[in-house]
Formats: C-alpha cells, sequence, structure tokens
C-alpha cells in the first residue's frame, strides 16, 4: 500500500485527486513524515504522565484503596507490556503503517473509556487498552522511522521519537495543572483523544516502509515509495541494497533466539534492562517527594519541580539529536551514563546528611544534571539502537522482545521503589542506581556499536560476516550536520568503508 499521497517536483499531492498538501521538497519529506509517525511518541509520553495529577481526583470520585490507586496507575505498564509482546508478528505480517493505523485507533477507544468511565473496573480497563496502544506504538514508530530514514540522518530522526515522548509529558502536565483548579480529571484523561485523532488522520498520508515491502516482495511497490520519500527518481543503489540484504529465512522465535543473533538480543535486551534500572522514572514521577524529603516543604515548589524536570528533559534531547549522528550513539551514552552515576551519588549524599539544609540545593542540581544526562544518552539511544541492530527478518519481533522487557523492567522499578526506600533509605536507592549506571557503562564499553552513519544493511552483513557485537556498524565522521540528499554521499562512503 504505498500511502495516499504522491511526491512530484513541486510538492505532493493526494493520490488521485489534484489537492496539493504541501510544498515540501526534496530531503524535508523525510522529516515530515517522521514528525507524524512521532505522534505515537507523544501520546506514550502524555497517557504515562497524564495519571499523576489525575489520580488524585480520580481516587476521591472513586474512593480509590491505596491498591486499587496502584492498580489503576500501573495498568498502563501491564497494557503496554502486552502490546509490545504482540506487535512483532503484528508488523512483520500486516506492515508498519498499518500497525501505526491500528495503534491510534486504539488510543482513541481507550482514551474515550478512561474519559466516561462510569467506575473504577471500566477506568481500568480503558486504561489497560491505552496501555496496549502505547505497547505496540513504541515498538513499531522507532522501527518505521528507523526503515525509512536515510543512515546519515536515523539517529536525528529516530529520536524524533523520544523528543516527542518528552514533550507529551510536558503536555500531560500542564493538561493537568489546568484542569486541577476544578477537579475534572475526565477532561484531564480525555484530552489525549486529540493527538491520538491527528496520529489516526495522518497515517492515511504516511508511506509504507519500502524495506518491510521488499521483505514481503513487493518490489515495484516498494520502489516507487523509495521515490516518494527520498523525492528522487534515483534510488536503485539504495533498492539494491535493501534487496541483497534479504534472506531466505523467515523471522522466527527460533532463528531469533539462534546462536548467531544471541549477541544482538543481549545488547538489545541489555540497553531495554539499563534505561529503567537507573531510576530514570523514580527521578521523573517522584521528583516533588524526592524534593519534599530534601526540604522544600511548599506545594507550589514541588509542582514546579516536575514542570522543570520535564522542560530539562525536552531541552537536553533537542540538544542531543544532531549530535547522535554526529558524535556518535557510543561517546554519548558512556558520557551520559558516567554523569547519570555522578549526579546520583551526589543525591545519594545530600539524603544522607539530612541535618545539613544548604545541601538540598545539591539535590536540586543533581536532579538536573541527571535529567540531561539520560535525555542526552539513554533516552532517545536505547530506542534508536534496538531499532537498528536486528537483520529485516526479525526485526519487527525482536524489537518487541526488547521493548516488551524495557515494559517490564519499568513494572519492576515502580513495583519495588517503595520497598527498596522502606529497606536501604533513599540514599541507599540512589546508590543502587548509581552501581548499576556503573554496569551499564561497561556494558556499553564492551559490547554496544557504534552505528553512526552506517546503513541497516551494512550492519546486517556485519552480523552475518561473524564480527563481534562491537564491531557491527562502521563509524563514518560526518563534518556538517545538513540534511544531506538520500543516496549522497555518506552512503557510498558507508559502502566505500565496507569494501575495504
Ligand atoms: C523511557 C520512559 C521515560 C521517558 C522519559 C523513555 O525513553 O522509556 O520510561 O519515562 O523516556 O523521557
Amino acid at each position: 500500500m504505498p500511502g495516499l499521497w504522491k511526491s512530484t517536483q513541486s510538492g505532493f499531492y493526494v493520490r488521485g485527486t489534484r489537492i496539493m498538501v504541501a510544498r515540501i521538497r526534496s530531503y524535508y519529506l523525510v522529516y515530515f513524515i517522521s514528525a507524524f509517525a512521532a505522534i505515537t511518541g507523544l501520546l506514550f509520553g502524555y497517557d504515562t504522565g497524564v495519571i499523576s495529577g489525575a489520580i488524585l481526583f480520580i481516587r476521591k470520585d472513586f474512593q480509590l484503596t491505596s491498591m486499587m490507586t496502584g492498580v489503576t496507575v500501573s495498568a498502563v505498564l501491564l497494557g503496554a507490556f502486552l502490546g509490545s509482546s504482540i506487535s512483532g508478528k503484528m508488523t512483520d505480517e500486516i506492515g508498519r503503517r498499518k500497525a501505526l493505523v491500528i495503534v491510534s485507533l486504539i488510543f482513541v477507544i481507550g482514551t474515550f473509556m478512561t474519559a466516561v468511565a462510569p467506575n473504577d473496573k471500566f477506568l481500568i480497563l480503558g486504561r489497560a487498552i491505552l496501555g496496549m496502544a502505547i505497547g505496540i506504538g513504541s515498538s513499531t514508530a522507532p522501527l518505521y522511522l528507523a526503515e525509512i530514514a536515510p543512515s546519515n540522518i536515523r539517529g536525528f530522526l529516530v529520536s524524533l521519537n523520544q523528543l516527542a515522548i518528552t514533550l507529551g509529558i510536558i503536555l500531560a502536565y500542564v493538561i493537568d495543572y489546568i484542569f486541577a483548579e476544578k477537579g475534572d480529571w475526565r477532561w484531564m484523561l480525555g484530552f489525549g483523544v486529540l493527538p491520538a485523532v491527528i496520529l489516526f488522520l495522518g497515517t492515511f498520508f504516511l508511506p509504507e516502509s519500502p524495506r518491510w515491502m521488499v521483505y514481503k516482495g513487493m518490489l515495484k511497490e516498494a520502489e516507487e515509495n523509495l521515490k516518494n520519500i527520498r523525492a528522487s527518481e534515483d534510488v536503485t543503489r539504495e533498492m539494491t541494497e535493501i534487496k541483497q540484504g534479504i534472506q531466505e529465512n523467515r523471522g522466527t522465535w527460533r532463528l531469533l533466539f539462534s546462536k548467531k543473533l544471541r549477541p544482538i538480543m543481549f545488547i538489545s535486551l541489555g540497553l531495554a534492562f539499563f534505561q529503567q534500572v537507573t531510576g530514570i522514572n523514580t527521578i521523573i514521577y517522584y521528583a516533588p517527594t524526592i524534593l519534599q524529603q530534601a526540604g522544600f516543604s511548599e506545594a507550589t515548589t514541588a509542582i514546579l519541580a516536575t514542570l522543570a524536570i520535564g522542560i530539562f528533559n525536552v531541552v537536553f534531547t533537542i540538544v542531543a539529536l544532531p549530535l547522535i549522528d554526529r558524535w556518535g550513539r557510543r561517546p554519548l551514552l558512556l558520557m551520559g551514563l558516567g554523569g547519570m552515576c555522578i549526579s546520583l551519588v551526589a543525591q545519594s549524599i545530600a539524603f544522607y546528611f539530612p541535618e545539613l539544609a544548604y545541601l538540598r540545593w545539591l539535590t536540586v542540581g543533581s536532579m538536573i544534571f541527571y535529567i540531561a544526562c539520560f535525555a542526552m544518552s539513554l533516552g532517545p539511544i536505547m530506542w534508536l539502537v534496538i531499532s537498528e541492530i536486528f537483520p529485516l527478518e526479525i526485526r519487527g519481533i525482536g524489537i518487541s522482545v526488547a521493548v516488551s522487557c524495557c515494559w517490564a523492567f519499568n513494572m519492576l522499578v515502580a513495583l519495588t521503589l517503595l520497598t527498596l526506600i522502606d529497606a536501604v533509605g533513599i540514599s541507599g536507592t540512589f546508590w543502587l542506581y548509581a552501581s548499576l549506571c556503573v554496569l551499564g557503562v561497561l556494558f556499553v564499553y564492551f559490547l554496544v556499536p557504534e552505528t553512526k552513519g552506517c546503513s541497516l544493511e551494512q550492519i546486517e552483513r556485519n552480523l552475518r560476516a561473524g564480527k563481534a557485537p562491537r564491531e557491527l556498524g562502521i563509524a563514518i565522521g560526518r563534518k556538517k550536520f545538513m540534511p544531506t540528499p538520500v543516496g549522497g554521499s555518506l552512503e557510498t562512503q558507508t559502502e566505500a568503508v565496507a569494501a575495504e
């Protein structure tokens, strides 16, 4: 299915009509398509974030016990785990674009259910359905973006999804704040229907991934789609590379856990593990509580802190976007994890000496530093690397397994946090997260490949040639961050290096 649009030299049109949608030419088209697909990330951020404000009022309205409050909040995580587990087969069978259509529909249904819920059971069901959409979407969007992106700007385009997640979290805080005065939790939850409908309409204009089409044997359509996405008639070299990458094997679970793919699986699960167990969601969602414990007792401080953390998350994700393709994935991951470790140790020290009031400023400073480091490393790069390193025939299920584990680790952290604080205190909990950051540094240093500028097919060829995990990508330096024409010099450089 080529999608509803057709590009021409002067812009692009709704297929079969004379309606011109926009005069977006040349390489900017791929940015536009990617930004649309990234709305999935916005919904991910919004629906995971909005509950923190809404739950205060839901709890009162439905007279929720502590246990039911916990279930209402975490139903999304469970749904996301289930959704991402089924997403692999789904995206491989029906295609990446159709999967996004289904995701947007489930978002609309789930949001509607939560907004009109007559009782707590219905609300929990609605939240679980929303979670399914988040789960399928969080595997499909990075996969789709990686497959349509030219290699030299793949880091930037896939990470738009992470930027959208951070914007979604901020949007949720703002909407919570607006409706908090009247305690209108139904509007807080219901607002999410707006981006969901925009995503649904947008999916009709999205082209199917040419890589998936080649995988399904639709060579002619794949070529036409690639020409549209690249806004260029000359896609022969890229098409040949994609076709050559296709193996006889079909994606099966056995293949996924085969000896050859085990290192890839290990790298993906490891990145998902470290993204969650180094405490990101403890910092994001418990910022007010942490700051109150550190000595800032006023409620306004708590609200401001939450907002500030959200804003820093967005700002540093924007800073990271061009650097991911310029500096590469590994340097950012190593620096980010190192910085997160330092900031967690600093917070741990501040909590160890509660009598020293001035140390509370250390807590504030290190929380900001922590979020900046996460936003420039594990935040975007986990999603990016897991969507780059699986071979095409197994990419759908590979990402699906990695993402469902990410959601499982997310749940693990949420469920163990209070018990951990009871057992070893806040200071001890931060020490634990800091030591996991050290393990993360070693993991990245020894295992994670640098995939900057390397085509997805080259990564596959390296894997087939039996290269060590760290050498699966070929590093290519970029002089200047500019949207270079697709099929241009960098891909040629990739081939030249590969040939050596
Ligand atoms: C993580 C989420 C986190 C968010 C914060 C995502 O990449 O998967 O768990 O809440 O980043 O920006």
